[in-house]
């Protein structure tokens, strides 16, 4: 298996399901209250490792109770909590999260915290355990400075790095330039292409703007529709499993945590991209965002019921 990396975010997930996501100024009574642990950096991570393949992972947290219980889940994965960054001066970050009961479908609003505060200390001391690394797999959700800096120094290095765009957010020419692959969900394809996403014949001048950029391969996730992608020879969509859809925050993770995997186990980018989607799929249909991650057994035994052959 060959050699993983997540850098990204840890937030404490604070989530309420809800009869419908309520209006400005309304006030709606929900159905059920959460506290878990996510942030996109740590759940993909999560699902890279219950999915087979335990990565480093390095994310950056407060001295307070929500880091404490990314701590004790990362120990519970396998992941080691000393690689994370524990920074006394900064609270630990948050998410609130509402999730419309009837569709799954989900709001978000992120404050990074500690997550935020990655210092060029900080990813200096990160990119000198990435040696031998084969794949990065970085997200937006962290100070941009940090990510920038890691990525170039993994390039340097040619490792192959993954950005999964989210939050979106402007991204500068030099990011784009030798990823290996960009992941992002039919918004954040908009955003940064400037294109529209109307119909699945959309994806290929999407794809075509993040090529003159300099990147290697791309995928769109697309929500319902499934996922799309394009190696800049071939094109590739997939349609979604018919599972019970109970909240699809962090899908996008799953699905990345699980593209990183299926390469890392030695799977070509078609193979892995249909497992990201199986792990996404899976994902779905738990409460929750890292703890909805699904493990090995889940994985094999839903490539078996469906006869997929990876
Ligand atoms: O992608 C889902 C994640 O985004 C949630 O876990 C939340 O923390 C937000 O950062
Ligand atoms: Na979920």
């Amino acid at each position: 298996m060959e050699k993983i990396a997540v850098i990204g975010s840890y937030v404490a997930d604070i989530m309420a399901r809800t009869p419908h996501i309520p209006a400005l100024g309304e006030t709606v009574k929900g159905s059920f209250f959460r506290i878990g642990a996510g942030g996109k950096g740590f759940n993909q991570a999560i699902a890279a490792a219950k999915s087979g393949n335990i990565p480093l992972f390095v994310t950056k947290i407060g001295d307070d109770h929500f880091g404490a219980m990314a701590l004790q889940m990362l120990q519970e994965n396998g992941i080691d909590p000393a690689d994370s960054i524990v920074d006394p001066a900064e609270d630990t970050g948050i998410a609130l999260i509402s999730v419309d009961e009837q569709s799954g479908q989900n709001e978000i609003i992120v404050v990074p915290g500690a997550s935020g505060t990655f210092t060029k200390k900080d990813t200096a001391k990160i990119a000198a355990c990435l040696a031998g690394f084969s794949y990065l797999l970085v997200q937006l959700e962290i100070n941009i400075e940090a990510t920038l800096d890691l990525v170039e120094q993994a390039k340097e290095m040619c490792i192959k790095t993954i950005l999964n765009p989210a939050p979106v957010q402007e991204i500068p020419d030099s990011l784009y330039k030798g990823l290996f692959l960009i992941s992002p969900n039919e918004v954040e394809a908009q955003q940064l292409s400037g294109l529209p996403y109307r119909s699945d014949a959309d994806c290929t001048p999407i794809a075509e703007f993040f090529f003159s950029k300099g990147v290697q391969n791309v995928v769109i996730t697309l929500g319902k529709r499934g996922a799309y992608l394009n190696t800049g020879k071939d094109e590739y969509f997939i349609d979604n499993y018919k599972v019970p859809v109970v909240d699809t925050t962090g899908a996008g993770d799953a699905f990345n945590g699980g593209l990183l995997s299926g390469l890392s186990k030695g799977m070509d980018l078609v193979n892995a991209f249909n497992y990201a989607n199986v792990v996404a799929n899976l994902s779905i249909t738990k409460t929750g965002t890292s703890n909805a991650m699904p493990n090995k057994q889940d994985i094999d035994r839903f490539l078996l019921e469906h006869a997929i052959v990876l």
